[in-house]
């Protein structure tokens, strides 16, 4: 940046995730120790082109770093997809002497930041939250540890009662276009079964793996059923399963509670850590970039590395549930 950075805003968008508090808190404490004014932006990018913007300041943010959820709201909003939305934006930042802009969020959010820093030289810093761990570019994504937490918590719980009542459970957790909850929380939980949502279902296997366990001498089988495009999926397969191969089973969908809930100490930590080096960086001089976590190291790269989904980094655990549960 040419000159110095006197004022920053920050957003959290899409999907709420836990850690997202924890982000705002450092940002804005980051900043203001370093004489920036910081502005927070309600409701995302919707609430940037309404001009939904206030002041923080360090005591905006006290309290806040146990909290789930976001003290700033959050959105999807559809319409920041229009370049004149976008430009809008870009002229709303500019009239209220804001120097660059703080995204918190997931895939659609980068793409959002991107956007608006190519078309309109807006200096965009991305820092990756969404439970479902599935951006490209970053090993982490804020809130998936406390997400796959709270699901393993529930399940453990959905464990003894399967195996006190004889059953086969089919548990359904978050991720409308990413399998990185389900593959997780299936291995931790030591589920027979992982359904991910590229995979077409193959009821013959999976009937086999259910009769295979009850000849083993299980009594019980959880299916960890990633959500996919249509959530509640799970009623359907258990009816295929009901009608087709004569198994009964029992459905929970865990649905939103995943979402909810204090931060573990992996999400506050790293969130901490990179809206740190979110501040440091524009303070730098960076104009634009994503904050991520490679190969254990939190650092800055290119913001277009981040733009699309992808399941990479729980990926090649594929299969490995599966094999410890014969
Ligand atoms: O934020 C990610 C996520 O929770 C996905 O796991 C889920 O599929 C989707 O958002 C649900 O979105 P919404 O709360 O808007 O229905």
């Amino acid at each position: 940046m040419a000159n110095r950075l006197r004022s920053i805003a920050i957003l959290t968008s899409g999907g709420d995730s836990p850690g997202m508090n924890c982000v705002i808190r450092a940002v804005t404490r980051s900043a203001i120790g370093q004489g920036i004014k910081v502005y927070g932006i309600n409701r995302g990018y919707q609430g940037l082109i309404n001009n939904d913007i206030h002041e923080l300041n360090a005591s905006s943010v006290g309290n806040i770093i146990q909290r789930g959820g976001t003290i700033l709201y959050t959105s999807r909003c559809p319409e920041f997809m229009e370049k004149a939305t976008r430009q809008k934006a870009a002229q709303i930042l500019e009239d209220r002497d804001i120097d660059a802009l703080i995204v918190c969020g997931g895939d659609g959010s980068f793409k959002g930041a991107i956007a608006l820093n190519e078309e309109f030289n807006v200096p965009v810093i991305g820092i990756p939250g969404t439970i479902d761990n599935d951006l490209s570019g970053t090993d982490y994504t804020i809130g998936f540890d406390t997400a796959v937490n709270t699901a393993i918590e529930a399940i453990d719980k959905i464990r003894d009662t399967a195996q006190s009542s004889d059953r086969t459970f089919l548990i359904e957790v978050m991720g409308a276009r990413s399998s990185s909850i389900a593959l997780k929380v299936g291995i931790c939980t030591g589920a027979e079964n992982i359904l991910l949502n590229t995979q077409k279902i193959e009821y013959q296997k999976l009937a086999n793996d259910i009769r295979r366990g009850i000849r083993r001498g299980k009594n019980s089988s959880i299916i960890i059923v990633a959500e996919g495009e249509k959530p509640g999926r799970s009623y359907d397969i258990a009816n295929v399963l009901e009608d087709m191969y004569h198994i009964s089973s029992k459905v929970c969908v865990l649905g939103h509670i995943q979402r909810g809930g204090s931060p573990q100490a992996n999400d506050r930590f790293l969130a901490s850590v990179m809206g740190r080096l979110a501040v440091d960086s524009l303070i730098n001089g960076e104009t634009q970039g994503a904050i991520v976590v490679q190969s254990g190291d939190v650092k800055i790269v290119p913001l277009s590395t981040c733009s699309k989904k992808s399941d990479h980094a729980m990926e090649s655990f594929i299969g490995v549930a599966e094999g410890l549960s014969i």
